[in-house]
């Protein structure tokens, strides 16, 4: 699981500019569904047809995009300002390595520093290395994105540290679920979906061209296991979190019912989540047509947001074993 995950969150692929990601997806599921499918929003739709006609459509969703940043003016000395494109804290970005799209490295730096003083937009730009305005535009132009340079590691026995955890991590659940599934009663519509970050844009869409009859969300979710922090009451290693609610979604009582029951039957640790902030594409697929039951699987995840987001592969392992027992039972 550690080489999938690593293959994928090194793909660049902020909100917006999935396709290098939805590439790598359908390279590695090639032969593994019966069609694929990319939408207007940058959506990769993976179609696997179930045995059974009586059998049910389950749409599966992890993002693919990423939270970075784009440029939206160049200093006369050759720096960049840039706004944050999706949930990027400020305060985790100070003096940090960044890439963009064409491959320029980048420094994001706060200036000046105020000892205590949450960072602001304003006082951020980007060092690329240009002289000049007229250099840094031969190397970048307005609105070019970038997002926290590939840096991923394993820390410890089970851990594993990159930016891009969210959502890649669950796009290697997904992509391994998948993998792995081989015949099945029920139609699974596994979705890599575009834009989540900035408000669970591809989701939405696909949602609505693919109708299933149920949506699970697969997503990282935070933790409650550090010193400063037990919200909410989720701790890395100890299994897939099934959320029951998060601030974008109530997960159906239903199915949250079933995905614990897969848990149990698969033999894996499971915890219940309820996130007091964030959301999913759960929210998305909720709300989209005449609404449908949802659900969402998450995988406990440290400094989420961060260049630095850490997950426990375990926790990756079983809910891969959760998922797959819920799609063989189901009809
Ligand atoms: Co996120
Ligand atoms: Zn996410």
């Amino acid at each position: 699981m550690f080489d999938l995950i690593k293959e994928l969150v090194n793909v660049y692929g902020p909100s917006g500019h999935e396709s290098a990601v939805a590439d790598k997806v359908e390279e590695l599921l090639s032969g593994k569904v019966d069609s694929f499918r990319t939408d207007a929003l940058g959506n990769l739709i993976c179609e696997k047809k179930g045995t059974n006609p009586k059998g049910k459509r389950v749409m599966l969703s992890a993002h693919m995009d990423h939270i970075g940043f784009v440029v939206v003016a160049v200093e006369k000395e050759g720096f960049l300002r840039v706004m944050p494109v999706g949930g990027i804290n400020l305060a985790v970005s100070k003096t940090r390595h960044i890439t963009f799209g064409n491959g320029i490295q980048g420094v994001l730096v706060q200036q000046p520093v105020r000892e205590g003083e949450n960072p602001v937009m304003k006082h951020m730009f980007v060092d690329i290395g240009a002289q000049d305005e007229a250099e840094a535009l031969s190397m970048v132009s307005l609105g070019d994105t970038a997002v926290y340079s590939n840096d991923c590691f394993r820390l410890g026995k089970h851990r594993v540290a990159a930016p891009a955890m969210d959502d890649r991590v669950a796009c290697a659940l997904l992509v391994a679920v998948i993998q792995e599934l081989g015949e099945c009663e029920n139609t699974v519509i596994a979705v890599f979906s575009a834009q989540e970050e900035v408000g669970c844009r591809g989701a939405k869409t696909a949602a609505f061209s693919t109708e299933p009859d149920m949506g699970i969300a697969l997503d990282v979710t935070s933790h409650g296991d550090t010193p400063e922090n037990k919200l909410p009451a989720v701790k890395l290693g100890e299994g897939a979190a099934v959320k029951i609610m998060d601030q974008g979604s109530i997960s159906h009582p239903g199915l949250v019912k079933a995905l614990l029951a897969a848990g149990q039957r698969a033999g894996v640790k499971t915890q219940r989540e309820v996130l007091p902030f964030g959301g999913t594409d759960a929210m998305a697929m909720q709300q989209t047509k005449g609404g449908m039951p949802v659900g969402t699987v998450s995988i406990p995840c440290r400094y989420v947001h961060s260049a630095c987001e850490v997950i426990d592969l375990r926790d990756v392992e079983g809910a891969k074993a959760l998922v797959l027992e819920y799609l063989r039972s189901l009809v």
